[in-house]
């Protein structure tokens, strides 16, 4: 039986509530613009944008011309994707699969893992998830991940968030364990303001438990010494990395 992560149900159930709010189409097509001038990529170059969400990076790299192949495991997601491609008048290939089960082998130009989207399993499981990436490639393929710098968010997570999301307000919650370097938040949909208890108030929508890697961990699990270049970005925009940087993106060319 495989293990089954705390991620893996929020993911399921609670996240498409409120993805959208999160994750915006305009950061996606300046984030695509930058990585496809890191790739120097000419179309019809293949992708693969894993995982997907709603398609917002695919939709804009099928927009450059770049034949996109989208994995997630939300068909929710999933069917938002499909719709943001027939409204860009675009095509998209899209699967409906665990992350960690994807088997392609040497056939991307370029392949992608966005927007924290590392670290909702066990170590050893993130550290296989890199490798389908690597055995996804082509020579000379580029890698991009983009996630949270731990050591900038660690002294600087909140231990409460609110967020609007369209006509209502999520609250979170925040604490992140030292001990194990997870980032454990709960997820509550709040309610009527004039509620007596917090019960009334508010209710539980999810909770999520996420690995939080510092610049060396992840670089070291990618494992160096088989990629021809590795480089570190503190953003999607070529910002030099920093302790301070709020974002962590690596960059390897296989
Ligand atoms: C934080 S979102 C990022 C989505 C996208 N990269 C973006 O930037 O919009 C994380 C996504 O991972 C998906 N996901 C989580 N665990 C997964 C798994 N094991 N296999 C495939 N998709 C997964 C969720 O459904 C969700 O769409």
């Amino acid at each position: 039986m495989p293990l089954v992560f705390q991620s893996e149900r929020f993911f399921r159930e609670a996240w498409p509530q409120f993805s959208q709010a999160f994750e915006s189409s305009m950061d996606a097509a300046s984030e695509v613009q930058w990585i496809a001038g890191l790739a120097a990529l000419e179309p019809p170059a293949r992708v693969l944008d894993a995982p997907c969400g709603f398609g917002r990076h695919s939709v804009e790299l099928a927009r450059l011309g770049f034949a996109v192949t989208g994995v997630d495991f939300n068909e929710t997601e999933l069917d938002r994707a499909r719709k943001a491609a027939r409204e860009a008048g675009v095509e998209l290939a899209l699967a409906c699969e665990d992350m960690r089960d994807m088997e392609f082998s040497g056939e991307f130009d370029l392949a992608v893992n966005l927007f924290s989207s590392i670290g909702f399993f066990s170590d050893d499981e993130d550290r296989l998830l890199l490798d389908r990436f690597w055995r996804a490639l082509k020579p000379g393929g580029l890698f991009v991940l983009d996630t949270r710098n731990r050591d900038q968010l660690v002294r600087s997570l909140p231990p409460e968030e609110r967020k609007r999301v369209s006509g209502w307000t999520l609250r979170i919650e925040n604490a992140f364990d030292p001990a194990t370097s997870r980032w454990r938040a709960r997820w509550f949909r709040l309610k009527r303001a004039t509620a007596k208890t917090k019960e009334q108030a508010q209710e539980l929508i999810g909770e999520s438990e996420i690995r939080l890697y510092s610049a060396h961990e992840l670089s070291a699990m990618l494992r160096p010494e088989r990629w021809s270049r590795v480089e570190l970005y503190g953003g999607l925009d070529g910002t030099p990395f920093s302790l301070d940087a709020p974002r962590l993106v690596l960059a390897a060319w296989k």
